[in-house]
């Protein structure tokens, strides 16, 4: 069956939607403190296309067969700045998903790569992508992409002693 890795077009809305839930309850299911899908679905999708207007983003959407079965966005121009750093520019990953049944198949690495080149093509030089450490799957396919850790986000649970 063809893939084709393409931009969102209004009509596929509800489609992402189901892909964002998804990805709301996978991560849920690592991290108790997401909060449930119907909750805050419609905020997520408004918030992801107001930072798409303010930092350059893109959604793009995997179409198997004109059925919308993956997402991912990319924002092209977040600026890095503050004082330890010196500013710059750049790309982030803000959702990537594909629908449980259609997972393995290659589309996750597909969405990545289509991501990667839109960024360079956007003039950007580093692509950042958050993950939560109990997606070990993940976090392979992002190394396996290219990916390096940057940055590493420690917790301490002060209830657990
Ligand atoms: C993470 C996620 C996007 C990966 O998507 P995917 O389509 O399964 O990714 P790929 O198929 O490209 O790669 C995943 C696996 O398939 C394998 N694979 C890649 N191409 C393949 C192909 N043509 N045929 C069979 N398997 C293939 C990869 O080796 C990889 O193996 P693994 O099972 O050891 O990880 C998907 O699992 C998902 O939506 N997960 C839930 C949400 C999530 O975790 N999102 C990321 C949040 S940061």
């Amino acid at each position: 069956m063809p893939l084709r890795i393409r931009e969102r077009k209004p009509q596929d809305t509800p489609a992402i939607l189901d892909c964002m839930r998804e990805l709301q309850d996978w991560e849920r299911n690592i991290d108790a403190r997401l909060a449930a899908p119907d909750d805050v679905l419609e905020r997520l999708w408004e918030e992801m296309i107001e930072d798409c207007d303010v930092f350059r983003g893109t959604v793009f959407v995997a179409d198997l067969d004109g059925a919308v079965v993956g997402y991912i966005g990319v924002l092209t121009h977040v600026a890095q700045e503050g004082t330890a750093e010196v500013d710059y520019v750049y790309a982030q990953i803000t959702d990537l998903a594909v629908r449980g049944q259609y997972r393995s198949q290659g589309i996750g690495s597909a969405l990545l790569a289509h991501a990667k080149t839109h960024a360079r093509g956007a003039g950007v030089r580093w692509l950042r992508i958050n993950v939560r450490a109990g997606n070990p799957a993940a976090v392979a396919m992002y190394r396996r992409c290219g990916f390096d850790d940057r940055e590493i986000v420690l917790e301490h649970d002060l209830a657990a002693g």
